[in-house]
């Protein structure tokens, strides 16, 4: 009796799943056991444990062996129902496995097995690899792939009649048995007590010494196709990372699946290849990316944003409209509207408010800014908060540190911040206030009040005609003086007005900011 492929997933269920991840991963060169390499925002083990998840098995086995305490520390924190178990020495995919049967008392049903390393796989190829395996009622359905280059893999041997007759290692196969291009993906669907029993069975008489877990198809008695095999539509999907160029091409391959789907799902992304969005990332249509833009862990972008060119995103929040140019930015969150950069650096707690603007060569730090307000050039802004509609003027230092303790600016609604201004926290200014450009404001400033924190500029008239004389700069002033009809004086200093503008004498009171 097979069953209809309409039954409910939880009927399919299999009994288990288990992942192999003990093995070092000599070819990866690294301290990092294999299965903790990441790209995209997730370990391999992790996008492993992704595919798998769907299926719902009952109990979920890792088998750890190489940085087992470091993968294991890992899996509790993807799959903390999932168990560990341990291979201390790895003696090949079949000890591995027959560690993990072991591990699980009275498993009966289907037994799933994938290996840690194959990135690309699929949820959906999972559940066609149960289902043909549950309709045929096979002993053992094992996932192949037709490659171009089969080369490393594990070969499967048909008979004449088609059937799986058994999978020959690469390092064991003969050259008639290497032209094979059908290769063992290294997934399978085995029936239980099947298992159980051939996994008692296997030997090391092998190259390589070890148990292999393609001997227990070898060791069935395949016929009437009880020894199954699933062919997958896209070879890629099971290819397996065993060095970093393999790593890359997964990551390319990944990149290039998710990108595919958020262009389905209406978002524009002007240039595929320099895109790169982690797993987690969420986009809304219409959201633009621009060229050469990373968006990693959790990072959201609203709809109709523009996200690039340039831009280094992680864990952020991008409000709808906004438009995000050449700049990085962690744990920060944009509001509708804003506007920022290029070569702005936002940095945890930044968060800006809609219509915000923070332009070029702008660091934040833990700041919140109202409404409408604007940085648009050349400032350090750390923990602070700004109102709304306030102007902070180019080159302004929010001093937050005193070299013991951090301490916090609060900029009020309204505020104009004069260009060059230090604000020296802990310091507060208050609505409507505003400061004069240059200035260093250690105290705070009522609402409404102008703060002017600077010396007193001094003009030596005609300095440079007595002590430089003869120059370029020379000759210009007394051609100047000549122009105006006036003679060089001997008054050596006159001082300035009070808004600091030397004679200028309109009484105009002005922070000298920038606006833009
Ligand atoms: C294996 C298959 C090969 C298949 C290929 C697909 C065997 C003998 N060979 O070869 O037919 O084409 O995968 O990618 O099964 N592992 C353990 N414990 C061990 C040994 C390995 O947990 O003692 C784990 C590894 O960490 C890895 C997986 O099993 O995740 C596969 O091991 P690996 O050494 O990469 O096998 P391949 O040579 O790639
Ligand atoms: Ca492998």
């Amino acid at each position: 009796m097979s069953l209809p492929a309409s039954l409910p997933v939880s009927l399919r269920r299999p009994a288990a799943v288990i992942v192999l991840a003990a093995g070092e991963g000599t070819r990866m060169q690294s301290k990092t056991p294999k299965v903790l390499h990441e790209f995209l925002g997730r370990s391999l083990l992790g996008h492993v444990l992704t595919a798998c998840q769907p299926l719902a098995a009952d109990t979920t086995v890792v088998v750890v062996g190489h940085g087992r305490e470091a993968v294991s520390t890992h899996l509790r924190g993807l799959a903390p129902d999932a168990i560990a178990v341990v291979q201390a020495e790895q003696h090949g995919t079949g000890h591995a496995v027959r560690m993990a049967v072991d591990a699980v008392p009275a498993l009966s049903g289907t037994v799933v097995v994938v290996c840690g390393d194959t990135p690309l796989l699929t949820a959906e190829t999972l559940r066609k690899l149960t289902i043909h395996h549950d309709d045929r009622q096979a002993l053992v359905t094992v996932l192949t792939a037709r490659l171009d280059d089969p080369t490393g893999y594990g070969r499967i041997v048909r008979s004449a009649d088609g059937f799986v007759r058994g999978i020959v290692e690469e390092r064991d196969a003969d050259e008639q048995t290497l032209l094979i291009d059908e290769i063992n993906a290294g997934i399978y669907a085995f029936e239980a007590s099947t298992l159980r029993a051939a996994l008692a069975l296997l030997s090391t008489d092998n190259s390589q010494g070890e148990e292999y877990l393609t001997d227990v198809i070898g060791g069935l008695d395949g016929g009437g196709g009880r020894v199954d095999a699933l062919v997958v539509e896209d070879a890629r999907e099971v290819m397996g990372v065993n060095d970093r160029v393999q790593l890359a091409e997964a990551r390319a391959a990944m990149r290039d699946r998710i990108n595919h789907g958020w262009m389905r799902a209406g978002v524009s992304i002007i240039d595929p290849a320099t895109t790169v969005i982690d797993v987690a990332v969420h986009l809304e249509p219409d959201a633009v990316i621009a060229p050469w833009t990373l968006l990693e862990g959790s990072t959201t972008v609203a709809a109709g944003a523009e996200v690039g060119p340039g831009s280094h995103l992680t864990d952020s929040t991008v409000g709808a409209n906004a438009t995000v140019r050449f700049t990085t930015a962690d744990r920060a969150v944009i509001g509708d509207d804003a506007s920022i950069g290029p070569y702005t650096y936002l940095r945890p707690g930044t968060v800006l408010g809609r219509g915000a603007r923070v332009g070029a060569f702008v660091e934040a730090k833990n700041v919140t800014v109202g409404e409408g307000s604007k940085i648009t050039h050349l400032s350090y802004v750390g923990d602070a908060e700004i109102g709304v509609g306030s102007n902070i003027g180019a080159t302004t230092v929010f001093v937050n540190y005193d070299g013991v303790a951090k301490h916090r600016t609060v900029i009020g609604d309204h505020v104009r911040i004069g260009s060059d201004t230090m604000l020296v926290a802990p310091v507060t200014i208050g609505d409507g206030a505003y400061t004069a450009a240059g200035s260093v404001i250690t105290d705070s400033v009522p609402a409404g009040a102008m703060a002017v924190g600077r010396a007193r500029q001094r003009t030596i008239r005609d300095w440079v005609l007595r002590k430089r004389r003869g120059s370029a700069s020379a000759l210009a002033a007394e051609q100047a003086h000549l122009l105006a009809d006036e003679q060089p004086t001997d008054d050596t200093v006159r001082a300035t007005g009070e808004n600091g503008r030397a004679g200028s004498g309109d009484g105009r009171d002005e922070p000298e900011g920038t606006d833009s």
